[in-house]
């Protein structure tokens, strides 16, 4: 546990002035090298026995991703950390460590269509089924779901793109009840809002690719757990299976993670004026946001996160044609698929990302076709509400 506070580990966790003085760099050193030359024969075979701790190859670790995994975990509260190639990678390391063929995943029905698609139709090539809690507002949804053959729980808190909020208390004391380990994707709210290893949970997990790196410039993903935890990943499924970080991307998240809390706190006042702002236009149908009064999980969201971050979505009267008009006519707004980026970011998730499940699948994933994801950028305010005022005023 570091004496620091939050910002100071952002800026200078697992890189201090004794390393600072030893690589001769103010900036944490970008060591891109797959391999590493060992200093002796018993060395290398300390290494290699885990008598010692060093680096062996690429593949298992790396100087600069060392850094970050150190930063990262220091971030969270948890005892060590673990940088994977995409926030897929860390969901998938996870629950092919825990659970085995012939065993079961217990996991909210609220998670990023990635993680759905990886539990449903990769898991099972495994052995590994899914039980998916129909209403993960209610405890006892999550106690149903819960059979002798769940080895993990899995929760997304704000959940991507429906913004679902976790009561994470009462799911954590279920966990610790069961003696089941639970796995949180705090990709929306980052260590900067939420800290569910502080709260009990077991395992977190990051799309780094969002906020963590920050302008959508390298995909990545971390776990964060207990040392004997994460070395055991590192030194069985993650050795066999490769789905190592490259050292570029730790080197840009380590600079995505200086700015990190003053990010989340511009992203997370510019969401909330965006959202009252469109809660009372006369174009919009619904606004979703944990931080407006009226989102149903308003309360889990108050008692779990210090600020609500920067995603929404909002539903377009009119449907699916007046929804595509807004989106062709936002003009800051960039429009793809992603969420947590310096630049605002808007998509139509029933006409691109949720469109193969087709419209029924659509409606139970509680995506409809008028429904936008708008993710708030680090732009002005007050430029970003004309945009969207100029793009609904053009329906
Ligand atoms: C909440 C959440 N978890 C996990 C992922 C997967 O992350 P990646 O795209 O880095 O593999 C995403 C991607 O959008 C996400 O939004």
């Amino acid at each position: 546990m570091s004496k620091h506070k939050f910002d100071t580990i952002a800026v200078k966790g697992g890189f201090g002035w004794d390393e600072q003085l030893r690589y001769r760099t103010m900036a944490p050193p970008l060591i891109q090298s797959a391999v590493f030359p060992y200093e002796s024969a018993e060395w290398a075979a300390d290494l290699y026995s885990y008598k010692i701790e060093g680096f062996a190859y690429g593949r298992i670790n790396n100087p600069t991703n060392d850094i970050f995994e150190k930063r990262m975990a220091l971030l969270e509260g948890g005892e060590a950390s673990l940088a994977t190639s995409s926030g897929m990678a860390a969901v998938f390391m996870v629950a092919h460590h825990l659970v085995e063929a012939g065993e079961e995943i217990t996991s909210s029905v609220r998670v990023y269509g990635g993680t759905q698609q990886l539990f449903e139709t990769s898991c099972p090539r495994m052995g590994i089924k899914t039980n998916w809690v129909l209403e993960p507002d209610k405890i006892e949804s999550w106690e149903k779901a819960i059979t002798p053959k769940t080895k993990l729980l899995h929760v997304e808190s704000p959940s991507n793109p429906n913004l679902f909020v976790a009561d994470l208390p009462a799911i954590i004391e279920l966990a610790k009840k069961r003696g089941i380990p639970l796995m949180v994707d705090n990709t929306i709210c980052t260590p900067a809002l939420m800290r569910p290893i502080e709260m009990g949970a077991d395992i977190v997990i990051h799309s780094a690719t969002k906020y963590i790196s920050g302008n959508a410039t390298s995909l990545s993903g971390v776990i964060v757990a207990k040392k004997e935890f994460i070395d055991h990943i590192r030194h069985t499924g993650y050795r066999n299976i490769g789905p190592s970080i490259s050292p570029f991307n730790s080197w840009l998240c380590l600079l995505g993670l200086e700015s990190l809390s003053l990010r989340m706190k511009k992203h997370s006042d510019n969401a909330m004026a965006i959202a009252k702002f469109l809660e009372k236009h006369p174009k919009i149908e619904a606004v979703s946001y944990p931080g407006l009064p009226s989102h149903p999980q308003h309360e889990a969201a108050k008692k779990t996160m210090s600020a609500f971050s920067s995603m929404m979505s909002f539903n377009v009267k009119g449907g699916l044609d007046a929804t595509r008009k807004v989106i062709d006519n936002l003009s800051i707004a960039v429009h793809t698929t992603h969420l947590g980026s310096s630049q605002t970011v808007a998509i139509q998730p029933a006409a691109t990302t949720h469109f193969q499940l087709g419209p029924e699948d659509r409606a139970k994933a509680g995506v409809p076709d008028n429904m936008i994801r708008y993710s708030a950028g680090l732009e002005d305010e007050n430029d970003l509400m004309e945009d969207l005022d100029n793009a609904l005023n053009a329906v």
